[in-house]
C-alpha cells in the first residue's frame, strides 16, 4: 500500500517535471518566433480588418475560415483545402497565422505540448471557448450523415466554408452556395487562384435581408422536387428575427419530401453579450466590422423546447437537437438542430 503511494508520488513528480520541461521548450521556441510574430500580427490584422472592409467582404466568415485553419494545424480537423485557400485569400495572412501560432503548433507536434487549441471537448461538454471548433465538427457530422441520400445541398450564408468541396467532390450532386455578392466573388476568385476545383458548385449572390433568396435559388437552377440538405451554419444570428423566420419558412416551401434543414441557434444572452465579457468583446468587434449579431432564442428555461417551438412556427419539425454544454454546469447558449417539414 505504502509502496503504491510512493510510486504514485514518483510518477506525479516525473509528470510535473516533464510538464515543466515542455513549458520551457515552448517558451524558447516562442522567443525565436517573437520578431516574426510581430510582423505576422500586423500583416494579419491589416488583411483581416482593413482589406476585408475595403473589399466589403464578410469579416465573420473570415473568422470562421481562420478557425478551420487553426483546427487543421492543431490536428482537431484536417482541412487541406482551407489551408490552400487561406494562402491565396487577400483578407487573411497564412504567414501571420503561422508566425503567431507556430510556436504552439511546433511544440504540440514535436513534444506533445498541448493547449486548448489542440483539444476539443466531448459532446455535451462544450464551453463558450470551444464552440468555434465544436460547431464545425457538429456540421461535418450532419453532412456525413446525409450527403449520400440527398440530391442537392444548399448552404445559405456559406461564407468561406469549404465543407461542400470537402464532402461532395465526385458525388455528382448539385450544390448551391448563397452569400452576399462581394463575399462570393472573392471566394470564387480565391478558389481559382488556389487551383481548387469547384465547377459543380453554383454560387448564388443574394442579400437575404433585402431580396428573396428562394427566388434567386430557383433562378439558379434549384429543383424543388429533389431531396435537399440545407446547411445554415451561423447565419441566422445576423438577421432580424422576422427575417430569420421568413428565411426558414421559405426553405420549408422549397423542401421536397425527405429534405432536411440543419442550422444552429444562439441564445439571447449570447447575442447580447450578457453571457460573458469575452463574448461581448467579440460581438462588439464583429459589430464594428459591420455585421452586428441580432437574433437569438431565449434559452433561459428550456432551450430545446424554445428551439422546437420556433421551428414549428416556421413549419418545421425538430428531429434532433444538440445542446452545447448540456452535460456541464453552464448556462445554455447554443444548439445545432436538424429539422424536417411538418
Ligand atoms: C459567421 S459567417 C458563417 C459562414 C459559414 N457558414 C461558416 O460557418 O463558415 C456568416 C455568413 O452569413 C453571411 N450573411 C450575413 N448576413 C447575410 C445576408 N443578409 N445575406 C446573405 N448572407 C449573409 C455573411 O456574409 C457570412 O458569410
Amino acid at each position: 500500500m505504502a509502496k503504491n503511494k510512493s510510486q504514485e508520488e514518483v510518477s506525479g513528480i516525473s509528470h510535473a517535471i516533464q510538464k515543466l520541461i515542455k513549458i520551457i521548450l515552448y517558451i524558447l521556441i516562442q522567443i525565436i518566433f517573437i520578431p516574426f510574430a510581430i510582423i505576422g500580427l500586423i500583416d494579419g490584422i491589416y488583411k483581416e480588418m482593413v482589406i476585408s472592409k475595403k473589399k466589403g467582404v464578410s469579416f465573420s466568415a473570415g473568422q470562421a475560415l481562420q478557425y478551420r485553419w487553426i483546427m487543421h494545424y492543431f490536428g482537431t480537423r484536417p482541412d487541406k483545402l482551407s489551408v490552400e485557400f487561406v494562402k491565396k485569400f487577400p483578407c487573411e495572412s497564412h504567414f501571420g497565422l503561422w508566425t503567431t501560432m507556430g510556436a504552439l503548433i511546433i511544440s504540440q507536434r514535436l513534444f506533445g505540448f498541448t493547449t486548448k487549441m489542440g483539444r476539443l471537448p466531448n459532446p455535451g461538454k462544450e464551453t463558450l471557448g470551444s464552440t468555434a471548433g465544436a460547431r464545425v465538427l457538429a456540421f461535418d457530422k450532419i453532412m456525413e450523415k446525409y450527403v449520400d441520400e440527398m440530391d442537392q445541398i444548399v448552404l445559405p450564408g456559406a461564407g468561406f466554408d469549404l465543407i461542400a468541396l470537402n464532402f461532395t467532390k465526385n458525388k455528382n450532386m448539385k450544390v448551391f452556395e448563397l452569400d452576399q455578392s462581394k463575399t462570393l466573388d472573392i471566394k470564387v476568385e480565391t478558389l481559382k487562384k488556389a487551383g481548387i476545383k469547384h465547377d459543380w458548385i453554383t454560387f448564388v449572390p443574394v442579400d437575404y435581408s433585402r431580396e428573396s433568396w428562394a427566388v434567386k435559388l430557383l433562378e439558379a437552377g434549384f429543383d424543388k422536387t429533389k431531396k435537399t440538405l440545407f446547411l445554415w451554419e451561423s447565419g441566422s444570428l445576423f438577421l432580424e428575427e422576422d427575417i430569420a423566420k421568413e428565411s426558414l419558412s421559405d426553405m420549408v416551401d422549397l423542401c421536397a419530401d425527405g429534405s432536411v434543414v440543419a442550422q444552429d441557434f444562439y441564445s439571447q444572452a449570447f447575442i447580447s453579450g450578457e453571457i460573458s465579457s469575452i463574448v461581448r468583446r467579440n460581438s462588439n468587434l464583429i459589430g464594428k466590422m459591420g455585421e452586428p449579431w441580432k437574433f437569438g432564442i431565449d434559452m433561459s428555461s428550456d432551450p430545446k423546447e424554445a428551439v422546437r417551438s420556433f421551428l414549428e412556427v416556421c413549419g418545421l419539425k425538430m428531429v434532433d437537437c444538440i445542446q452545447f454544454g448540456e452535460k456541464i454546469d453552464i448556462e445554455p447558449f447554443y444548439c445545432v438542430v436538424e429539422a424536417k417539414k411538418l
